[in-house]
């Protein structure tokens, strides 16, 4: 049995959420020893190296939100070969979330099911825990930190609820997302809507404005993060409101409260679990999302994140010929091991020296000419 099976199985043993804990310890504790990670990079190649957002990114596979939640890895994300990591999602306040158990694998179909609830140590503390770590020698990728609304602040104060979250964490993220998309905090969905999304993604934007006024710093990039429940109309339209207020892209998507997606096992117990699923079930409608925001933002300079259902290089490759940029994944930690960041980049570089893509952004939205 190799190591990485070995590991596997001792973990699907473990009741999930320890177990993810148990390997977030070990990446805490060994992320300063784990080899670093720029000559990696370095052979990684110039073909997948892309500056975006003001930042660059010397690979184009980023730890996905909600599986640091509390900042504790920061380090070790880009010496396993990440090109970037989303941290959070953090709320003003630290909150515990749901009881558990929250977190359930169907493994026949490679998937989670979770109702984590925005369990984080609130923006003060993580703060901190981000600055630490990017001191020294830091985290050497671009590390963004994803915001949402306290499960107590009404929906019509979430503006100001994501403001005091942007205050305490501007100064340690390279860009910021905002998450309306979690299916786990009653109501939140529902900021979804051009309102909501209005007031609060002008409130931080504006609030940058005022704060770069007193310290020069260079703007904010903030992206808004879907569901992918959304009819593509509304993707559509939050496309349409990310440009016309200026932000510098959008993630697609978050975890799905469907489960038609489910493949292998539908009868599997754990699929009546409340919660949003993710893995390869959502794959199909992410892939789909992206497409439908990527033909939309074409010529706006969006940027477009997809996550969702990427396992492995064809995975990635599919969604970046859809439109993204840059892609993200949670699930495919738990069912392909912490190598997946390098092994799905290796695999988009092997592909495109096969296929004769010189550069990925060639291969950006390249799946999109003539659909209509
Ligand atoms: C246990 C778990 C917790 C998550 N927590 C968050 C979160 O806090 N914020 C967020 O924006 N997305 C969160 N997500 C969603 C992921 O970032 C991602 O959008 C989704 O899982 C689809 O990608 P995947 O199929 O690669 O897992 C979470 C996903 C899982 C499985």
């Amino acid at each position: 049995m190799s190591m990485q099976s070995f590991i596997r199985r001792t973990a699907f043993r473990m009741d999930p959420e320890k177990a993810h804990e148990t390997a977030l310890r070990a990446l805490q504790a060994g992320g300063p020893l784990l080899v670093p990670a720029k000559g990696w990079f370095d052979k990684a190649d110039a073909s997948v190296h892309q500056h975006l957002m003001g930042l660059d990114f010397r690979a184009p596979v980023g730890l996905a939100a909600g599986y640091d939640k509390y900042g504790r890895a920061v380090r070790a994300w880009g010496r396993l070969g990440f090109g970037f990591a989303e941290i959070g999602t953090v709320t003003a306040r630290p909150q515990d979330g749901n009881p558990r158990p929250r977190l359930f694998r169907l493994v026949d179909d490679e998937a989670i099911i979770n109702r984590m609830g925005f369990n984080n140590d609130g923006a003060a503390i993580t703060a901190r825990r981000i600055a630490e770590a990017r001191g020294g020698n830091g985290a050497g990728i671009p590390v963004a930190v994803n915001i949402g609304k306290s499960k107590v602040a009404p929906l019509d104060e979430a503006a100001a609820d994501h403001l005091v979250s942007y205050r305490l964490l501007r100064g340690v993220a390279d860009f910021v997302v905002v998450n309306v998309s979690s299916p786990n905090t009653p109501g939140l969905r529902e900021l979804q809507d051009r309102d909501h999304l209005t007031a609060i993604l002008g409130a931080l934007r504006d609030e940058d404005a005022s704060m770069r006024a007193r310290d020069g710093r260079v703007p904010m990039p903030f992206l808004v993060k879907l569901a992918p429940d959304l009819p593509d109309a509304q993707i559509e339209d939050a496309v349409d409101l990310a440009g016309e207020l200026g932000l510098a892209g959008v993630v697609l998507t978050n975890t799905t409260i469907a489960r038609d997606g489910l493949l292998k096992n539908p009868a599997d117990p754990a699929a009546g679990e409340q919660g949003g699923l993710s893995g390869p079930p959502v794959r199909a409608r992410a892939n789909e999302a992206t497409r439908v925001a990527a033909r939309r933002a074409a010529g706006s300079g969006l940027v477009i994140i997809g996550v969702g259902g990427i396992m492995d290089a064809n995975d990635a490759w599919d969604r970046i010929a859809s439109g993204a940029s840059l892609v993200e994944v949670w699930t495919g930690m738990i069912y392909r091991g912490p190598g997946i960041a390098r092994d799905i980049t290796q695999g988009l570089v092997d592909r495109m020296r096969r296929e004769g893509v010189g550069h990925i952004s060639e291969l950006v939205g390249s799946a999109l000419s003539g659909g209509g």
